[in-house]
Parts: C-alpha cells; structure tokens; sequence
C-alpha cells in the first residue's frame, strides 16, 4: 500500500553540561553525557513524502531557509541510507524536506543537534502511521537522531537529557534518557545565555574532532573523569546545589577545550574576548555572590547558566559588561524548555 503526506516538527537545539567527547562504532559514545534541552533555538522540519513499493530507491530533495543546498541534502541522505535497517520504508520513498533555524545560519551555534533530532522525529511520525501504531516512539526518535548526530539524541529529551550507560537506570549508549523529574525546581528554568563572540565556522568539525580523542594519551582518565563528574553533577542537581554544580559544568568546559589544546593537530577554539567573558564571569560572581557560571561547546561562544531569579540582575550587568565583548553585540537569550513539538 502507497502512502503519502506531510509532517512537520520543531526540535531545539541543547547545551552539554558533561560533554560527549570520543565515538566508536556505529556513532556510540565514549563517555556518558548530559545535557539541558533549550527552547527558543531550534530547528523547523517539514517532511512531504510517498511511499510506494513501485519506486525502487530513496530520493530526496533537501531545502535549507527556502534555497536548494545540496551540502546539507548529501549529509541527509548519507544519513537515511544508514537507517534503513530501522525504517525498511525508506528505501522506496521520495521525500521533500524543508528545514530553517530559528537562530542565524552564522551564529555560531551548532546545529547539528536540533536539525537531526527535527528530521527524527518527522520520520518516527510517518512511521507510526504506517504501521498504525497510535504512540509516537519516542525511544527511537532518540536513537535515530544518535545516528544523525550524537548529541542530537539529548534534544529529544525535555528538561536534562542523559546520554550513555553509566550508573543510572536506564541509561544507555543507543538513546538518551529523560533525568529532569529527578533535579531540584530551581532547574526548570535555568537560563542559558549564549554570548556570541564569533560567528565563523568552526575549525574543527565534531566527526573530526571526536577522533583526536583515539589517539589522545588522556582518554582513558577522560572518559573515566566523565562518569565521576557526571554522578556528582546529577547528585547537585538533585539537592539544588548551585555551588557544587557551576564548578562541574565550567570544569567540563575547559577540560574539553584542553583535550584540543593538546590533540594533535591542536585546535585553538577559544577567542580572546572568550577569556575575557570567563573572568568578567568570575569577577562578577566573587564580588556579588551571584551563580552564574558559563560553559562552551566546541568554539568560542561562551553559554552564561543562571536561575531565573537572577535573570533582571544578570541582564544589567550583561549588557553593560558582556555584550560589548560579543561580536556585534550579539547575545542569544534562551531557557530550558520541553523537547520537539508537532506542528502539523
Ligand atoms: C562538544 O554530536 O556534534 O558539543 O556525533 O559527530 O555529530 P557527532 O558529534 P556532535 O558532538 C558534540 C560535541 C560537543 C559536546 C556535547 O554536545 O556533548
């Protein structure tokens, strides 16, 4: 039997707490991770598609803001090639997919995440019309936005998405897990501002980057130190305390750009006006008291983590000493929201 139709979601994008760092196999993490799913970045993906025995492979047409781009379309079909054992349907469909970002393209902001988990879930959706099943499952939505990109399996988590097999119940390397039933209220609505300092494309890609680790001497004591640091963190999380759980998350931020300080090839990722935002963070914290610590991916955009009753007081002090060190004075506000929403 034919099928056809259109569905469309929006996934956010999220920012790691403890970082996925080293791959192996078939896109399973080194380490344990976890992450706060965003809200107001993410990623818009509308699938049109027909699915018929007749047509005799997969065909996709991939538009990115409106144009043709064929760099994205080639990434997406390499990646829906590597899912067919999961989706069989998907080697004779033809599909149109049409994705934006509510972010700018060159913001800096990876979008890997929210793009694949966006993609994820349109194809989880047709398939539970196909096989007539009337729950969305959501267990595979997390794996096959692993095979897209391993961090995208976080964003289809709300709250705090855990990624990885570790100490926790459930926890496994294939999909995330949801761990924000078990954290303290005060992180419900964590803010996350993200202060851009450059809008380039990053230097290093995340595929290229996770394999500096294999040959790193520290990976071993690494992805350890990840396991540790992420039992601690979730232990602060659960207690609501703040002083334990900033140290955790800025720790894990430098450990990383440390590991690709001395990778070889090393990377550079940081900017100066990173390392000025760090210690205008920490001044501002020892004189005030204030929580706010920061954290980074892999670039030099740095992601300020506060409670909300700190959001007005922050918001002064950011505008007068954050922003003039962001590139165009660009800061990204954003919070913890609730994971991929249906929209048609
Ligand atoms: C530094 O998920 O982008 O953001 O699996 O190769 O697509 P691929 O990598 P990706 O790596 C993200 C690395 C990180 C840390 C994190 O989000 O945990």
């Amino acid at each position: 039997m034919a099928h056809s139709g259109e569905v469309r979601w929006t996934s956010p994008s999220n920012i790691a707490l403890i970082k996925y760092w080293g791959k192996h196999g078939r896109q399973l993490p080194r380490n344990p991770s976890i992450s706060f799913t965003l809200s107001n970045c993410v990623t818009d993906t509308t699938v049109n598609y027909l699915i018929d025995e007749k047509l005799d492979a997969l065909n996709i047409d991939f538009y990115f803001e409106g144009k043709a781009n064929q760099a994205f379309g080639s990434r997406i079909e390499t990646f829906l090639s590597s899912i067919t054992d999961h989706l069989p349907w998907l080697n004779t469909a033809q599909l149109k997919v049409e994705s934006s970002n509510s972010f700018p393209h060159s913001s800096g902001i990876a979008s890997s995440a929210s793009a694949m988990s966006a993609l994820a879930m349109c194809l989880v959706d047709i398939n539970q019309t196909i096989l007539g099943n009337p729950n969305l499952n959501m267990t595979l939505a997390s794996e096959l936005s692993r095979l897209g990109s391993g961090s995208a399996s976080r964003s289809t988590i709300p709250l705090l998405g855990q990624w990885g097999k570790c100490e926790i119940e459930g926890s496994s390397d294939n999909f995330a897990i949801p761990y924000g039933n078990a954290i303290d209220q005060i992180f419900h609505t964590y803010h996350d501002d993200i202060c851009i300092v450059s809008a380039d494309e990053k230097s290093v890609s995340s595929s290229a980057g996770h394999s500096l680790m294999d040959k790193s001497v520290f990976a071993q004591q690494r992805y350890e130190q990840a396991g540790q640091r992420l039992y601690s963190l979730v232990e602060a999380m659960r207690k609501g305390d703040l002083e334990t759980f900033g140290p955790i998350v800025e720790d894990e931020a430098l450990t990383l750009h440390g590991l690709m300080l001395c990778s070889e090839p090393s990377f550079v990722l940081m900017e100066p006006n990173t390392i000025s935002i760090i210690n205008a963070i920490r001044a501002y914290r020892e004189e005030t008291g204030t929580p706010v610590y920061f954290t980074l991916d892999a670039g030099p955009n740095i992601h300020m983590l506060y409670p909300h009753a700190y959001a007005d007081q922050i918001a002064k002090w950011s505008e007068q000493v954050i922003k003039p060190l962001c590139h165009n004075g660009r800061i990204i506000k954003d919070i913890v929201g609730n994971g991929p929403k249906k929209l048609k």
